[in-house]
């Protein structure tokens, strides 16, 4: 399943992403390992509340629901309601909900 594959190395690139900024402190060397020690980052966070809770407030659930996307679009359409309609989301759970739901 090639798509599958796919979207398996988009995640570990986010993921990546999400946990790199938290090594540029100059006091805790940059160990990989070190990816527990960022307090809510995209892998722990629950995509499925998140969505509950973060994407109904301007709209309801359904609209979706209604829509089947991968995830560069859904990544493309959390980012358009963050920097188009003021969505308070942080990075990680933009991450946590795009994976979310373009693996519904
Ligand atoms: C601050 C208000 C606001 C929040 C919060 C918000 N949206 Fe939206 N959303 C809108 C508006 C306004 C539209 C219609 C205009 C548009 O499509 O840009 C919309 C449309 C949509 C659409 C239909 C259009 C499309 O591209 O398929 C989807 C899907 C969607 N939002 C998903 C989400 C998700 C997922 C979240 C949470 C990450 C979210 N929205 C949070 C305001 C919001």
């Amino acid at each position: 399943m090639p798509r599958t594959h796919r979207a398996a190395t988009v995640i570990a690139l986010l993921l990546v992403a999400a946990v790199l900024p938290a090594c540029g402190s100059p006091d805790s060397p940059a160990t990989p390992g070190d990816a527990g020690a960022v307090p809510g980052s995209g892998g722990v966070l629950d995509g499925a509340s998140l969505v509950d809770t973060k994407c109904t407030t301007c709209h309801t659930r359904a609209r979706i629901d209604a829509a089947s996307k991968d995830l560069a679009g859904w990544q493309t359409t959390i980012n358009r309601m963050v920097t188009s309609h003021d969505a308070q989301i942080t990075a990680e759970e933009q991450s946590a909900i795009a994976i979310y739901l373009s693996g519904r």
